[in-house]
């Protein structure tokens, strides 16, 4: 056990100084793309939909509930997407056969939504 603790600190340690080592080697002429970096509000953000989509969405968006499009699987969201992002958001808000009205997320607002729905969509474009 304690083996596998030390190889975990050293794993951590060699990622710190690459992490480290990669950014004293940066490009001075590459410096614009950090603003393209992830950062810590970014993070935060990220969790914060994440966290709302588990508590409210997961319920039925996991196992298809009621037939409910299935996160992850881009062929449940083909036939949706080609109605248009603003009608998935208006049947979210509005709710859509078994769909319920805000998808059980009485504290999400729009734009949450909005983050709800692109999170699901995943890779699709
Ligand atoms: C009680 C189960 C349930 C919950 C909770 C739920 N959904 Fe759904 N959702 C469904 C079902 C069922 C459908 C399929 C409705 C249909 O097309 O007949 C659906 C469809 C959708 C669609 C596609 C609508 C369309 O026009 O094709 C979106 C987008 C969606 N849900 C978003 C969400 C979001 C975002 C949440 C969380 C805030 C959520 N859902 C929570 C059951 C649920």
């Amino acid at each position: 056990m304690s083996q596998i603790r030390s190889l975990l600190t050293t794993c951590a340690l060699c990622l710190l100084l690459f992490a480290c080592g990669k950014s004293t080697e940066a490009d001075p002429k590459k410096e614009s793309t950090a603003a393209s970096e992830v950062t810590p509000e970014d993070v935060s953000a990220e969790l914060d939909i994440t966290g709302k989509w588990a508590k409210n969405c997961a319920l039925c968006h996991v196992s298809g509930v009621g037939g409910a499009p299935r996160l992850g699987f881009v062929e449940d969201w083909e036939a949706r997407l080609a109605k248009g992002r603003a009608t998935l958001l208006l049947h979210t808000i509005e709710g859509h056969n078994n769909m319920p009205p805000l998808g059980y997320c009485m504290s999400c607002e729009e734009e949450d939504f909005v983050e709800l729905i692109d999170f699901m969509l995943g890779e699709s474009p």
